[in-house]
């Protein structure tokens, strides 16, 4: 306590008057320091705030759900087929594949001859979304909301509306398009029988939720999870909100991860960070304006821009092979092209990057946002799964669509970055990972509630 206090009133002396703390090289390693605590403050980036600490009964039974494929309609998969514990709460493929589709991770691939369809993007990953604030879900934002402001999601009018935050009102959705977690008509579960589910459409919402509140009820297994975590609430009570408030807390238990060298630098820890790492927040928070949309402690506005992703893969919805973002929620042309800000915690944990998984490298993706013209001309699309290459979309009025709600905010200042600050640049995005996020097998449970296999 002592020694810091002394050492702090020499540095502030030494940064007041320009005298060396001890030799040029130490003072060099302090004046790095006052200037990013400096353009921390002016970007206000502040050490973010931890959520409460989830109820352990609510944490256990989201634990076994999250894990389950009683509540998928071929009984086949569940959050975690997609959001692996061990790949970065994501599935480290471009786009992601539900029904259809056997393995895991980078090995999940079609099933004979089963009939299969690809997601339209790439898996988001689950880090920190249960941190106040993050109020808007998916790459395109079209699910969100606050219990003052009320929620909305591809649901509409049948959204329910009594979820504490967010990521639970997200946690009813994904049991719901076939492509995903309900399965095709004519596919049978894993025991050969027929499910129940399959013969509705996506957006047959209020019939689809009650069929999978009813996997979990009416399953021996659940009883006393449900029992422990909803007290005195009788199982003709239980609905999806439920459920989904569950997955939610364990989510947000498991997935924050608020310990990198960054956040201890926040608290002010001055040796959490390298020089380099320093240098290339520096240029983070300066030259390279990346904080003008990567903003805040969790690095992103949560609004959605315009960077000139390749267009690559299946695209989505009527403009496929083209996927129009935010543009195709809003219906407004100049929001074409536009995604939601991604957080940077974490980040070289969830490889592939940006939307589609466009780019397999995180130093690419970050290479592209300084010059996103050649790194269009020069993308190479066998960087992406077998099944998508050759379909980058690279003819000229593409192109200049997407360059028509290009971000002007896509602007080095002064002279483009050179190799060495690209390398410590990525070295504060190393920063940007909690160690703790590295090994999360722990979070597994040993078997599952209904007696399914874990493995896939
Ligand atoms: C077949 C793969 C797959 C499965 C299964 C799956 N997800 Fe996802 N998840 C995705 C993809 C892909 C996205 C991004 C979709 C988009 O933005 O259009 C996503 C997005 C999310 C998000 C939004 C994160 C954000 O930043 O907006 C959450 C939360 C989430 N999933 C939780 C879950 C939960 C809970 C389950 C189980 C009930 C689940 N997922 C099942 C693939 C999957
Ligand atoms: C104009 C706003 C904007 C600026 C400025 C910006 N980014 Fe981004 N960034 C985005 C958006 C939007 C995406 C997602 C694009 C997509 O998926 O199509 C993204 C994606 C990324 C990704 C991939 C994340 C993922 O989950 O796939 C990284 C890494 C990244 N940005 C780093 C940076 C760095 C480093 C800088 C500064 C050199 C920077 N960004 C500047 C908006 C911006």
């Amino acid at each position: 306590m002592m020694f810091s206090k002394l050492k702090k009133s020499t540095l502030f002396f030494a940064l007041i008057t320009g005298a060396s703390v001890s030799g040029a090289a130490q003072a060099n390693v302090y004046n790095v320091d006052y200037y990013l605590r400096a353009k921390l403050q002016h970007h206000q980036v502040f050490p973010v705030n931890p959520p409460a600490t989830q109820p352990a009964a609510l944490v256990e039974l989201g634990r076994n759900l999250f894990f389950e494929k009683e509540i998928s309609g071929r009984r086949n998969m569940s959050c975690s087929t997609c959001h692996s514990p061990v790949l970065g709460s994501a599935d480290a493929q471009s786009q992601s594949r539900g029904q259809g589709a056997i393995g895991l991770g980078p090995s999940r691939r079609k099933n004979g001859d089963e009939f299969f369809q690809f997601l339209p993007r790439n898996t988001l990953s689950l880090w920190n979304r249960g941190v106040a604030g993050w109020d808007t879900m998916f790459w395109d934002g079209r699910l969100g909301g606050t219990p003052a402001t009320g929620f909305f999601s591809p649901a509409g009018a049948d959204t329910p509306q009594n979820f504490s935050n967010a990521l639970a009102a997200f946690s009813i959705i994904p049991v719901t398009p076939d492509e995903e977690m309900r399965g095709f008509p004519g596919q049978l579960d894993v025991f050969g029988q027929p499910n129940e589910m399959a013969g509705l459409t996506n957006d047959d919402f209020a019939q689809i939720w009650p069929l999978v509140t009813a996997r979990v009820v009416n399953n021996d297994g659940y009883n006393d999870l449900l029992a422990a975590a909803f007290p005195g609430v009788k199982d003709e009570d239980i609905d999806i909100t439920h459920i989904a408030e569950a997955l939610g807390a364990f989510m947000t238990d498991e997935f924050t991860a608020l310990n990198s060298p960054f956040d201890r630098y926040l608290a002010g820890d001055n040796n959490a960070l390298s020089v380099n790492a320093k240098k290339g927040a520096l240029l983070f928070y300066g030259r390279a304006n990346c904080a003008s949309c990567h903003s805040g402690g969790l690095q992103t506005d949560f609004d959605f821009h315009n960077i000139a992703a390749p267009q690559v893969g299946t695209g989505r919805g009527e403009a496929a092979p083209l996927d129009l973002g935010r543009g195709a929620i809003t219906n407004n042309p100049e929001d074409n092209f536009k995604f939601r800000t991604p957080s940077l915690r974490n980040i070289e944990l969830e490889a592939p990057y940006f939307h589609n998984g466009a780019f397999a490298k995180l130093e690419d993706a970050v290479r592209h946002h300084l010059d996103p013209k050649a790194s269009l001309a020069s993308y190479d699309d066998s960087q992406v799964e077998p099944e998508h290459v050759g379909t980058f979309q690279d003819d000229l009025s593409t192109i200049f669509s997407l360059w028509s709600t290009v971000s002007p905010r896509l602007t080095v200042t002064g002279e483009p970055l050179n190799d060495d600050e690209i390398d410590n640049l990525m070295a504060f995005l190393s920063a940007l990972t909690d160690p703790s996020s590295l090994n999360m097998l722990d979070s597994v449970p040993d078997k599952l509630p209904s007696g399914l296999t874990l493995a896939d």
